[in-house]
């Protein structure tokens, strides 16, 4: 069903094509307004303009959906894995049993940094924030890959994804064992991806963390939550700097930094200092709250609100419903939890979150389990990034393979100074 839109301008009447996708979505396809009218869109947010066509992920934030390649965030969540949904999103489809033995295998074969890389942490002020070194160290880890800078790389991209997958998450626990002043603990080749971060993390030369099931199974859920979430600020960061032809980890590196903002990522460690602020001060909430709706205080409510669900984040829902389980497996009491819940009893009920659609996002409740696990609050964001890392690769590689493959370049409505000389020094007032 092809239709068209009009447009009437300057006295002129144009046809735009519509584009329709495979949910029904539609878009005004304005390729070649410039060229028609002379004019450009602007749209200061991008909340309503597209900026590609993609098969990775949908999301329906009036009906609160969200399905990777297809498949609801839900059964995967109940079904799945990191490391399958990280294959299901990159490749596009689930793999069979010998291709996820396989992936599983590279994932491993790749999993230490290259040793020099060692000497780069020692450069790091203890204090530093752990997201500024993992994009720095991405960018860095780049440098033992020659093969890698080349624009068209000839080694089989899977290589790349493998090393890139399995490298975040030992960079993450380098990052956060240096920043305490730890000796680097290395991965072990028989653990799982996510068992192998936890024993990165916490163990110690003489004695092994015990991993605790639960702990595995919540942070694997994380990050099987977090992998991907269709044109996201750090996402289409990726597919900027991707669209360049930058390698893929120049791309995901620039993908962490703009993950870092607390707008976005860096949301989760902000709900935690939130909820310890609120718990601080003995307030139950509802002045947090009053402050959230003060433009003039300067706060948001943090872990509310998103550009495209005006409705319950899905994901907001499972961790929700995980929150509980987990502390009552680890035996765990977290007065925050309870603040949180409060919370969100009280905004849901508020016109001012009504009215402006304003639910839990992911980030709401995955601070508790984080802590609940023993994750420092400044690890939260680049737990977010280990993640999100399968969805930017994901996203990299629809940008490189996709056709025509243009360079990503804005244009923009000028607003500055009209014509005028430069003035000399002498006569500048
Ligand atoms: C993530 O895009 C993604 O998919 C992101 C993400 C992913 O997986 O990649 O889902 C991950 O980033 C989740 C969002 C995490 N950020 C936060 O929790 C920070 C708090 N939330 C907000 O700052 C805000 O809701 C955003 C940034 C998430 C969305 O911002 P928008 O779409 O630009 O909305 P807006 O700032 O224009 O707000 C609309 C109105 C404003 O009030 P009015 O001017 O209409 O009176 O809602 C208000 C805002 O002041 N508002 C809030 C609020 N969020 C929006 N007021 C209080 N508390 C909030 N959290």
């Amino acid at each position: 069903m092809n239709t068209t839109a009009k447009l009437e301008l300057d006295g002129n009447t144009y046809e735009l094509p519509v584009v329709i996708g495979s949910e029904n979505e539609k878009a005004v396809d304005i390729s070649k307004l410039r060229d028609q009218t002379g004019c450009i869109t602007l749209d200061e947010g991008c909340g309503n303009t597209g900026s590609c066509r993609s098969s990775i992920t949908f999301i329906d934030g009036d009906r609160g959906i969200l399905r990777y390649r297809g498949i609801p965030i839900e059964e995967l969540a109940e079904r799945s894995t990191f490391v399958e949904v990280a294959y299901l999103l990159i490749m596009g489809k689930l793999p069979t049993e010998t291709e996820l033995r396989q992936f599983s295998q590279l994932l491993t074969k790749n999993e230490m940094i290259h040793e020099d890389l060692k000497y780069h942490f020692e450069g790091f002020p203890p204090n530093a924030h752990p997201m500024a070194i993992l994009s720095s160290m991405i960018n860095a880890t780049s440098c033992f890959y020659p093969e890698l800078l080349k624009s068209e790389p000839t080694e089989p991209f899977v290589i790349q994804v493998a090393r890139l997958l399995s490298q975040v998450r030992t960079i993450a626990a380098f990052a956060y064992r240096k920043s305490r002043g730890l000796p680097i603990i290395y991965p072990k080749p028989h653990y799982r991806y996510t068992a192998n971060f936890l024993h990165m993390m916490f163990s110690e030369p003489y004695q092994d963390f015990e991993l605790e099931p639960a702990a595995i199974n919540a942070l694997e859920l994380i990050f099987l939550l977090h992998a991907d979430h269709e044109q996201n600020c750090s996402t289409s960061t990726v597919r900027m700097v991707a669209s360049s032809r930058a390698n893929l980890f120049a791309s995901v590196a620039s993908g962490v930094c703009a993950l870092w903002g607390p707008l976005h990522g860096g949301a989760n460690q902000a709900v935690i200092e939130m909820l310890e602020q609120i718990h601080r001060e003995g307030d139950d909430g509802s002045k947090f709250i009053a402050a959230a709706k003060d433009k003039k205080s300067g706060k948001r409510l943090m872990g509310f609100g998103h550009r495209v669900y005006k409705n319950y984040d899905p994901r907001a829902k499972i961790i929700k419903r995980r929150c509980d389980e987990v502390l009552d497996r680890l035996d765990i009491e977290d007065p925050l939890l309870e603040i949180a819940k409060h919370l969100e009893e009280v905004a849901l009920k508020d016109s001012y979150f009504i009215e402006r659609k304003l639910y839990p996002n992911v980030d709401f409740y995955s601070g508790i389990i984080m802590r609940a696990i023993g994750i420092p609050v400044e690890m939260f964001p680049v737990i977010f990034a280990i993640g999100r890392t399968p969805g930017w690769i994901a996203n990299f590689r629809e940008v490189r393979e996709g056709e025509g493959g243009r360079i990503y370049r804005p244009r923009q409505i000028y607003t500055g100074e009209t014509l005028r000389p430069y003035v000399p020094l002498k006569e500048r007032r």
